[in-house]
């Protein structure tokens, strides 16, 4: 006995939750299948608990992609405004953290709740604790073997992420299914990921755990101005996991710690007006008393009265602080990344309705697909948007 629907959606993530909503609220039966025992793990532990769930500022820029035009239909067919009306809706209170980014005042479980409503409003079934064991086309679209018995499809769709944090059910099984059918895949890297320093700057990571200062991050072309975070690994914060998704293996990235302020400058000031005031006192005026005592140590500076401080040292200082090269040792990978950068090549793909150009009735939504956004709630607008344009079409 086979079970037959007109779409399953492989995958109850963010992607494969909102395309069946739309799609089964169009009048088609919808089944969604999930190997975990939860749907939407990855929105429950988003945003710290509060689910960035899209951002003010969207833009195809703000996307890595090998073909960085593929985003642009579906993420201005279904944009933040179409998602934040969704979740006004529902009465769900949110607020602006910064740069646009849209968080939950509450938890992030009020997004996926949303999500569960909207898929049993339109009538889409949800069957967890599923294994897909085997996908195979047929005459009149797809048949599925799985750990819940036999399914048949008219339309298929691949929502199952990418491979970060594997103890949330992530696995690399849509890239699979993709190659599968033919599909060209980038092979996927951890991105949106902390830094690992294994070299003598680990010492002093280790020694600044925990303290935090704005910086300005640079790695190629790519610049950063955010929150840098120091770890017992190595490097974390916003700034960081932005730039990690343009890092590769063997990249040194440039970094500015004062990048509000010209630290050259800013000394003749104060040796002039506070020349009896020592200079880790002055710097941790600037930055933070456990920074200035382990910057001074780590780089051998003299901690001397301002009056008494030379222009060398003051050159040493300035250069350490506002180009300070790192070269990470890698990164923390899979295990902490927020998304995997690559994916399923989108020119085999659709950009207006993400389905296959190979296989008709095949479909690949959300971060399966080669296109990763930056930190801030443009991850989860593509799968909203690419999750919508798939359902206009099935
Ligand atoms: P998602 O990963 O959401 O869903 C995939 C589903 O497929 C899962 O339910 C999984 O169990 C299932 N699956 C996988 N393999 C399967 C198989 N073989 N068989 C059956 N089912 C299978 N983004 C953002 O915009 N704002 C934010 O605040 C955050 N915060 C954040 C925090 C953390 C810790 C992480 C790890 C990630 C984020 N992200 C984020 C990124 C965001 O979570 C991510 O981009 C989306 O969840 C991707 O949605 P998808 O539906 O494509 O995959």
């Amino acid at each position: 006995m086979s079970t037959t629907t007109d779409v399953i959606i492989i995958g109850a993530g963010a992607a494969g939750l909102f395309c069946a909503a739309r799609t089964a609220a169009e009048g088609r039966t919808v089944t969604v299948l999930d190997h975990a025992n939860k749907a939407g793990k990855k929105i429950l532990m988003s945003g710290g608990g509060r689910c960035n769930f899209t951002n003010y500022y969207i833009e195809p820029a703000c996307y890595l992609s090998q073909n960085p035009h593929f985003c642009k239909s579906a993420l201005s067919r279904y944009t933040q405004w179409d998602f934040i009306d969704l979740v006004s809706q529902y009465g769900i209170p949110f607020h602006e953290k910064k740069d646009g980014q849209l968080f939950c005042d509450n938890k992030s479980s009020d997004i996926l709740e949303m999500l569960l409503e909207e898929c049993r409003r339109a009538g889409a079934e949800l069957q967890l604790n599923t294994s897909v064991e085997e996908v195979r086309k047929s005459d009149t679209g797809f048949t599925l073997k799985t750990s819940a018995g036999d399914y048949s499809c008219r339309s298929l769709v691949v929502a199952t992420g990418g491979p970060s944090i594997p103890t949330l059910g992530a696995t690399g099984f849509g890239y699979d299914l993709a190659r599968q059918f033919g599909h060209q895949v980038f092979a996927p890297r951890a991105a949106l990921v902390p830094f690992t320093i294994t070299d003598q700057l680990s010492t002093l990571c280790k020694a600044l755990s925990g303290t935090a200062l704005p910086a300005s991050v640079t790695c190629g072309d790519q610049v950063f101005n955010d929150d840098l975070l120091f770890t017992h690994r190595g490097l974390s914060g916003p700034a960081i996991l932005q730039i990690s998704s343009y890092w590769t293996q063997g990249d040194t990235v440039e970094i500015n710690l004062l990048p509000a302020i010209d630290l050259t400058e800013a000394f003749k000031e104060a040796q002039q007006q506070k020349g009896k005031t020592h200079l880790k006192t002055w710097l941790a005026s600037l930055t933070t008393q456990k920074f200035a005592e382990q910057w001074l140590a780590h780089h051998q500076l003299e901690d001397r009265f301002l009056a008494e401080t030379g222009k060398k040292t003051i050159k040493a200082l300035a250069e350490s602080l506002h180009q300070w090269r790192v070269k990470p040792a890698g990164t923390e990978g899979y295990r902490t990344a927020e998304v995997a950068i690559g994916g399923v090549d989108t020119t085999e793909l659709s950009s207006q309705t993400m389905e296959s150009r190979k296989v008709p009735g095949l479909y690949f939504i959300g971060e399966v697909v080669d296109v990763t956004g930056h930190l801030g709630g443009f991850n989860f607008q593509w799968a909203w948007a690419s999750g919508a344009a798939a359902a206009e079409a099935l």
